[in-house]
């Protein structure tokens, strides 16, 4: 397995990247509310990360072996959407939740991240599940350092999704990222500690578990890309893009109107580093 290790101006230009994927949230935050498509969210973003940016976004027309190239520049993800749902043309509505995923080009950078959004008032399950999710991602940032192995990072987010009843969703993994959206190695959100890659300063990797409030399994639709959960309950799934540092981790993935870290992390101590 080859990761890719990046320094100096690679890592600029991974900063760069990662802020403007996290400002195209920042952007979008105010528009996710009753009645608005995630058609017209997918216009708004892609005309801010091509006109506003200078960049391009990554998944129009991005296509893996085996996939159709994929029609749009986010990926919205709504309810029992677990990943990868293609904006349309239905209207969000009071209660809904949402995963939009932004993965912005720039200077042949990617940045890449995803957060969730409740459409007006969630009920208190769908905002248990979006809090369990967002900490079990902090939880799995808070690992990374030097020495530390990427089975550290997949049992902690396994553990405490699970420990509050859900599931982990096993199919879809984070990722290196760089020059290229999906590099070595796979980041899995679960896992047993001290196995797997040993982490090292200049790795970079996205860290993105999806989290069902059933059972795990999923299915894929026949637009062949959405991903949903078989047994149809709500998931949802935090992303950032994060470097190993010298002593812990950057989160590359923020910017002004990033959300409140969890309690666990407080008092914040300077975002950038362990
Ligand atoms: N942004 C997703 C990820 O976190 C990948 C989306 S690929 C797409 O890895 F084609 F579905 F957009
Ligand atoms: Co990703
Ligand atoms: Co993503």
């Amino acid at each position: 397995m080859t990761i890719t290790l990046k320094s100096g101006a690679d890592i600029d230009g991974m900063r760069t990247a990662g802020r403007l994927a996290s400002e195209v949230l920042d952007m979008l935050t105010p528009h996710i509310v009753p009645g608005v498509t995630t058609l017209q969210l997918d216009k708004l973003a892609h005309d801010h990360m091509v006109n506003v940016q200078g960049g391009i976004p990554a998944t129009l027309g991005y296509q893996p072996p085996g996939y159709t190239a994929y029609p749009a520049s986010l990926c919205a993800s709504v309810n029992h959407q677990v990943c990868h749902g293609i904006p349309n043309d239905r209207a969000l509505k009071n209660g809904d939740i949402v995963n939009i995923d932004i993965t912005v080009i720039k200077d042949g950078w990617h940045g890449d991240t995803s957060r969730m959004f409740i459409v007006g008032e969630g009920s208190i399950q769908a905002k248990r599940l979006c809090q369990i999710t967002y900490e079990a991602m902090w939880k799995g940032i808070h690992k990374v350092k030097p020495g530390a192995r990427l089975g550290d990072i997949g049992h902690v987010i396994q553990t405490y999704a699970e420990g509050a009843g859900f599931s982990i969703v096993r199919e879809f993994c984070g990722h290196g990222i760089g020059r290229k959206f999906h590099e070595e190695p796979q980041v899995l959100h679960y896992g047993r500690p001290g196995t797997l890659e040993e982490l090292v300063p200049g790795m970079i990797f996205t860290i993105e578990p999806m989290v069902n409030a059933g059972r795990r399994e999923i299915r894929e639709l026949g637009d062949g890309w959405t991903i949903v959960t078989k047994d149809r309950s709500l998931s949802a799934q935090w992303e950032h893009t994060v470097l190993v540092t010298e002593t812990g981790y950057e989160v590359l993935t923020l910017s002004a109107g990033y959300p409140a870290l969890p309690a666990f992390l407080q008092p914040a101590p300077a975002l950038a580093t362990s």
